[in-house]
């Protein structure tokens, strides 16, 4: 495996900062300083001096109150999300919630598996429970965010939307932009009153309170990696 690969897999930095290590000369590997990040290592590697263990793969999922942020850290000293959970592992979150949005995001060290289920290549939907005022919403409006709407950084791509019952929609999307599902709303003339998602991928919040956290198991955590794989 890279060496910068290795380092970020062992959960020691992220690979753009690993690469920063290596070229600042901090890694050795069997022994010798190796300033090339693309070196092929399988062992043997230390960063200042250190042995770096190769690390196990955790994946939990996390039911975000409002106010959590979902960063690996604020600098405004506001909770966040990688907080909630209680592990020996450097975990990031994978994607962003709003702080005031709740709901299902996930957290990992897997570093290749956040940025795959991250990337717009997989699509990997996620659905989201948005309480809305006024509670009525036109089945017009509905097929406006099916069928792409036009905000101010470019058409949307298409959604699943529909309404549960007044005041509620369930909106579907594949795409992940900055406040989207706000935006969307408020297009429509409609003020959201809260929004929680409540599935990522295969994955549903079911169970899991508000505050909770669970880590998954290995049979979720592969179905995680088939929908984001070649
Ligand atoms: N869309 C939003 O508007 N906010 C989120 O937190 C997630 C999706």
């Amino acid at each position: 495996m890279r060496l910068a690969k290795y380092l970020a897999h062992a959960g020691v930095a992220s690979r753009r900062a690993a690469e920063k290590l290596v070229a600042a000369g901090r890694v050795s590997v069997g022994g010798e300083v190796v300033t090339d990040p693309a070196r092929d290592v399988d062992s043997g590697v230390r960063v200042d001096g250190e042995l770096v263990e190769a690390e196990a793969r955790e994946v939990w999922m996390v039911n975000k109150p409002a106010g959590v942020v979902s960063t690996a850290k604020d600098t405004h000293g506001r909770p966040v999300v990688v907080d909630m959970v209680q592990t020996s592992r450097r975990l990031y979150p994978v994607g962003r919630l709003d702080a005031d949005t709740t709901g299902l995001i996930l957290l990992t060290n897997d570093g290749e598996l956040a940025n795959a289920l991250t990337h717009p290549r997989y699509e990997v939907p996620k659905v989201y429970r948005v309480e809305v005022t006024p509670p009525e919403i036109s089945e017009r409006q509905l097929r406006r965010m099916r069928e792409g709407m036009e905000l101010e950084d470019g058409l949307t791509a298409p959604a699943k939307a529909r309404m549960v019952k007044p005041g509620t929609i369930e909106i579907q999307l594949r795409e992940g932009r900055k406040r989207q599902v706000r935006r969307m709303v408020e297009a429509t003339g409609h003020r959201v009153s809260s929004l929680r998602r409540i599935s990522f991928g295969p994955l549903r919040l079911e169970g899991l309170g508000l505050g909770g956290v669970r880590r998954l198991s290995a049979a979720e955590v592969e179905r995680l990696r088939r929908i984001s794989s070649p």
